[in-house]
């Protein structure tokens, strides 16, 4: 009986097919979600993706320019390429690069793009490139803290381990065909809690005694003011900030490091003193992206719960307050 009642509570978990029989009254094979599909991770690996695809209600969504999607892409993938001025962000007041776009405008890209809500509640995988430096990396969990401020739950958004490359070097069937998804109504409620602003940075300096933290993504020679970015008009960074290189989250091949890895890296940092329960920390970097990529590690692999955002990062803050050398 329990095999029973796990079966007939799975559609509502909005799977798609999972208990369609045969006429004999038997589940085909083609027909049956494999479990592992159940568990949709906030990191998948090529293999899940091509096992499950089928199964789900699953938009892929390949974050990649146009130029790279138009050569090769995952079969029935979206191209939104993450670009400074694009789908996902766009300039803030003042030339801030990178700051999230009206919610507006991010529940229409989705909705054209077949993703719906709340029923069923389309799931969402993001595929990046791999390069150095790690930008093309930053991209998925960029667009994964868009998803959540345009108001998709984090449970509904996976990133792909290893992005496009690690897909290509499983050999699986890659394709130049551009699918038409159905569009879909697409609306939610913005979130913007996660995010914060210059004054609530400046209230937060030098508060390590209080385990609040202040972590900056940049690289280390951004960090120490011996290399200045083209948007920071100072060198440095912000006062009592530690540095916490992003490009340190993923291995050579772009695949994410372990979470055993990736909390070491975070203690090294800032001390044993951390957290998850208790304390705070705000992430912020150059314009956005590497500090999203802290706040996924934080908030979705390692389960901090008390994370915040500056996405005004180091161009903004340099506008209006000192950096520390
Ligand atoms: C700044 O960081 C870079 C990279 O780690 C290092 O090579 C350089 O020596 C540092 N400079 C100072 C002044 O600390």
């Amino acid at each position: 009986m329990i095999g029973s009642a796990l079966l007939a509570g799975l559609p509502a978990l909005g799977l798609a097919g999972l208990a369609a029989a045969s006429p004999a009254g038997a589940l085909t094979e083609r027909t049956i979600t494999p479990l592992a599909c159940l568990v949709f991770g906030d990191i998948v690996s090529p293999w899940w993706l091509k096992k499950c695809q089928s199964h789900l209600d699953l938009v892929v969504i390949d974050l990649r320019s146009a130029a790279e999607y138009s050569v090769s892409h995952i079969p029935g993938s979206v191209s939104l390429p993450f670009e400074p001025v694009s789908a996902w962000s766009e300039m803030g007041p003042g030339d801030l690069l990178l700051e999230m776009p009206p919610s507006a405008s991010v529940f229409a890209t989705l909705g054209a793009a077949g993703v719906s809500n709340p029923s069923p509640a389309t799931k969402i995988v993001l595929v990046n490139g791999v390069d150095v430096p790690a930008f093309p990396q930053a991209a998925s969990p960029r667009v994964a803290t868009t998803l959540k401020y345009a108001g998709i739950s984090e449970g509904r958004v996976s990133v792909l381990d290893g992005g496009f490359p690690a897909w290509q070097a499983e050999s699986y069937p890659v394709t130049t065909v551009v699918p038409t998804p159905a569009a879909k109504t697409f609306t939610s409620t913005e979130d913007r809690s996660f995010l914060v602003d210059k004054e609530y940075v400046r209230a937060r300096i030098n508060r390590k005694s209080e385990h609040i933290y202040l972590i900056d993504g940049r690289g280390a020679a951004v960090y120490n003011g011996s290399v200045i970015e083209e948007w920071a008009l100072k060198p440095g960074h912000i006062p009592s900030a530690v540095s916490l290189p992003a490009e340190y989250i993923w291995n050579a091949d772009g695949s994410w490091k372990s979470p055993l890895e990736l909390l070491a890296l975070l203690r090294g940092a800032v001390g044993y003193g951390v957290s998850r329960s208790y304390g705070e920390i705000v992430v912020y970097c150059g314009v956005g992206g590497y500090a999203s990529s802290w706040y996924f590690v934080l908030t979705r692999i390692l389960g901090f719960e008390n994370v915040k955002m500056y996405d005004g990062s180091a161009q903004e803050w340099s506008l209006y307050y000192d950096m520390e050398l």
